[in-house]
């Protein structure tokens, strides 16, 4: 087929994950909590400290101790990319101290290793919402400035150990998330509607002065770094043609963009500044934060992508629904999974689009995928698998999208399906919301074998990689 779509040859196509969704060992080898452990019940419940006895996050999938069975399948899948998060309260148990602790340093040394050993570039999230709880509890987490030196300490140690390993770094998850979560994002403690407003914007600029410095400090030890931001990225379309409707989807759209706005062009949008007088928001920005973060922009743009949301201007309506982490109004030509998030590929040709316009910086699509309950079947062979159709017709009709952007001239440097294997879920800290091509055999009640399957997810997955995404 002449007009079919080529991802171009080197793709990096592959799969992420976050550490304290998968590793487990909690308090293993001189590991502490981190915020990610005092959040047990999902990012939305309360805040226990110290967490329970028993929760899904304490254990994960037990990755700590079965990492190389599950990179030795994700290399069966053919993955050119891995990506992971390095838990910082195994690295600094509690986030101040000078030295690293060495064993939390040898397991990622290992870890990192074997992804190598199978030929796989390594992607690595700095932060992916666990902060060691230390910075919350004695700190006040990201409101209080001396996170940005202990987030670079954290930063140096790895890029210093891991420099010929790990090309691709991320300075934070999902930074915009810190304004709907801010303990999950932030180490925060309150919801969006009772911490104050000027507290959170002063922690989100305290990240991206530590982003910047950490792109700074990473191309001094390395220039061959590709260090980049990430957002949840979920376009708000309007509701109807109304021009309200469209200014609100405008607004709600530049939730997300000013965050990435700021990484690339290193300071703040106008519409930023109007909406900082007219709140009342003040901020402590100083004229030195301003110059780093205009001499430090991001080599590129990574994102989240599993929907598209919906605005509308009719206070009655709006903000009924709640997706990831944002709330939205129902669109009512778009089908929704298990969770209520709505499906849209097309949505992620739209958002490729958008921010490629905006920024014309390399995109890397570092999660999407589907979270839907399955169910372990015999595969008449003598093991089990998953007949996981929904979500091969999922991720198909997205990277059919994603195939189309390039089309569109997209630059694109690769695809990492989140949860390639199954993990406990961040909004909602369950094992029943499943990602993965493999099948963990673990429950919401903490039973299970913690055994692989793979799910008919994984040969389609593998065939997409060998192909270079020419069976689509
Ligand atoms: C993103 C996060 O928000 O979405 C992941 O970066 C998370 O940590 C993923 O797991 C899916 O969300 P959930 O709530 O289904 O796990």
């Amino acid at each position: 087929n002449e007009t079919q779509t080529h991802f171009p040859k080197d793709f990096l196509w592959g799969g992420a994950i976050a550490a304290s969704q998968v590793e487990g060992a909690a308090l293993e080898d001189g590991r502490h909590w981190s915020t990610a452990d005092a959040l047990p019940y999902g990012v939305f419940k309360d805040v226990v400290i110290p967490p329970p006895e028993d929760y899904l996050k304490k254990d994960g999938i037990d990755f700590y101790h079965r990492y190389k069975e599950d990179i030795a399948l994700f290399a069966e899948m053919g993955f050119k990319v891995f990506r992971l998060s390095l838990s910082w309260s195994r690295i600094f148990p509690n986030g101040d101290e000078n030295e690293p602790n060495p064993l939390g340093l040898a397991y990622y040394d290992d870890l990192i290793n074997e992804i190598r050993s199978h030929g796989m570039e390594v992607m690595v999230t700095i932060v992916h919402f666990d902060i060691p709880l230390n910075l919350a509890l004695e700190y006040g987490g990201w409101s209080n400035p001396k996170l940005i030196d202990f987030y670079l300490h954290f930063a140096k140690t790895l890029y210093e150990r891991y420099q010929d390993q790990v090309k691709y770094w991320i300075t934070f998850n999902e930074i915009n998330v810190t304004l709907e979560a801010p303990f999950n994002g932030a180490g925060i403690q309150g919801t969006k509607d009772t911490v104050d407003k000027s507290t959170l914007y002063q922690a989100i600029h305290h990240q991206f002065v530590a982003s910047a410095k950490a792109i700074k400090l990473g191309h001094e030890i390395n220039p061959n770094f590709m260090i980049g931001c990430m957002v949840a990225n979920s376009p708000y379309y309007p509701l109807t043609s109304n021009p309200d409707d469209v200014m609100e989807a405008m607004k709600r759209d530049r939730e997300t963009l000013f965050f990435a706005d700021v990484h690339v062009r290193g300071k703040y949008s106008a519409y930023m500044k109007r909406f900082f007088k007219e709140n009342d928001i003040k901020i402590n920005i100083t004229a030195e934060d301003l110059q780093i973060m205009q001499e430090n922009p991001v080599d590129y743009i990574s994102f989240s992508y599993y929907m598209s949301y919906c605005a509308t201007a009719n206070p009655e309506k709006n903000n009924q629904e709640l997706g990831n982490v944002k709330t939205t109004v129902r669109n009512p030509y778009l089908e929704i999974s298990d969770w209520g998030w709505q499906i849209d590929p097309k949505g992620l040709r739209y958002a490729l689009n958008q921010f490629y316009d905006r920024y014309q910086k390399p995109l890397f699509i570092v999660e999407n995928g589907l979270g839907a309950v399955d169910e372990l079947v015999e595969d008449g062979q003598g093991s089990y698998t998953v007949n996981d159709d929904y979500r091969i017709k999922y991720l198909e009709d997205h990277l059919k999208q994603v195939a189309e952007a390039i089309e569109d001239g997209v630059e694109l440097l690769g695809y990492t399906s989140w949860g390639p294997i199954d993990l406990v879920s961040n909004t909602i800290a369950e094992m029943r919301k499943r990602y993965g091509f493999i099948y963990v055999d673990r429950h919401n009640d903490g039973t299970g074998s913690l055994k692989r399957y793979k799910k008919k997810s994984f040969n389609w997955y593998k065939n997409v990689i060998a192909t270079n995404g020419e069976s689509l």
